[in-house]
């Protein structure tokens, strides 16, 4: 099944899910390593590789985005308490801004840069610069916003894991479960394990 049911997500958002959750949370961890390297070639390299997938990011949210209102959205499951589920959708609405947020930011820290340095896409194509201010400033003003609205935004989707989790093995139901798989009939049904 492709497309949302209101019981459950198809592949395609599944799939969207995923691949953009794991490049997330590794660009996270890349960010944090590549500016505290002193080798100069590793890190240009890992600067490299973090804008690329930062703008695989941007371009799959972007397409993400499209294909979520193009589809219904799976009902929440009747247990769960209104408290819970304006949190969770504050939660989804937090981590949708970030996956724009992050990387235009991070756009701009590299287009204010007096260093000018291009981004080479996965060795495919020149990612031309934001026309923005090109200062010391600037870009200091673009790293500290981009540095804090990542980790801001790694602990929001830390808080969203924990309650999948919580979901999954707490509450049994099948939350998790829709996001792994589709085709899942009736969202409260208790899980088998
Ligand atoms: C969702 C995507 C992204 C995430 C989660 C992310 C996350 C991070 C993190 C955690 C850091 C380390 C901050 C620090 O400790 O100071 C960082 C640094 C940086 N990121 Fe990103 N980033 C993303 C996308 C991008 C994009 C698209 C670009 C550029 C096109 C970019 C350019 C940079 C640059 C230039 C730095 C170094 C900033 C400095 O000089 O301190 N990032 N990023
Ligand atoms: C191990 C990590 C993760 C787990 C276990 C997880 C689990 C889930 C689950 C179970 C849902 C479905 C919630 C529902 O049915 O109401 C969901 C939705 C969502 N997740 Fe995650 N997630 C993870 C990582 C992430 C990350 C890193 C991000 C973004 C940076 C993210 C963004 C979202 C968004 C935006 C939705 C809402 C989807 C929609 O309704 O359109 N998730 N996640």
């Amino acid at each position: 099944m492709l497309r949302n049911s209101r019981d459950s997500f198809g592949l395609v958002s599944i799939l969207f899910h995923w691949i953009i959750a794991l490049i997330f949370l590794g660009q996270i961890f890349l960010g944090y390593l590549m500016v505290r390297t002193s080798d100069f070639t590793l890190q240009f390299n890992l600067f490299q590789w973090h804008k690329s997938f930062g703008f695989l990011i941007l371009g799959l949210s972007a397409l993400r985005l499209i294909w979520k209102f193009l589809n219904v959205r799976p009902r929440d499951p009747e247990t769960m308490p209104p408290i819970e589920r304006v949190a969770a959708h504050a939660a989804h609405v937090l981590l949708y801004l970030s996956l724009f947020i992050v990387p235009l930011t991070g756009w701009a820290v590299a287009s204010s840069s007096p260093l000018q340095i291009p981004t080479f896409m996965f060795n495919l194509l020149v990612v031309p610069q934001l026309p923005i201010t090109i200062s010391d400033s600037a870009e200091a003003f673009w790293s500290a916003s981009h540095a804090w609205l990542a980790y801001l935004s790694s602990v929001v989707a830390a808080a969203h894991i924990l309650a999948a989790l919580h979901h999954h093995f707490w509450k049994r139901d099948a939350i998790l479960i829709r996001m792994l798989r589709s085709r899942v009939v009736g969202t409260g049904s208790k899980h088998a394990n």
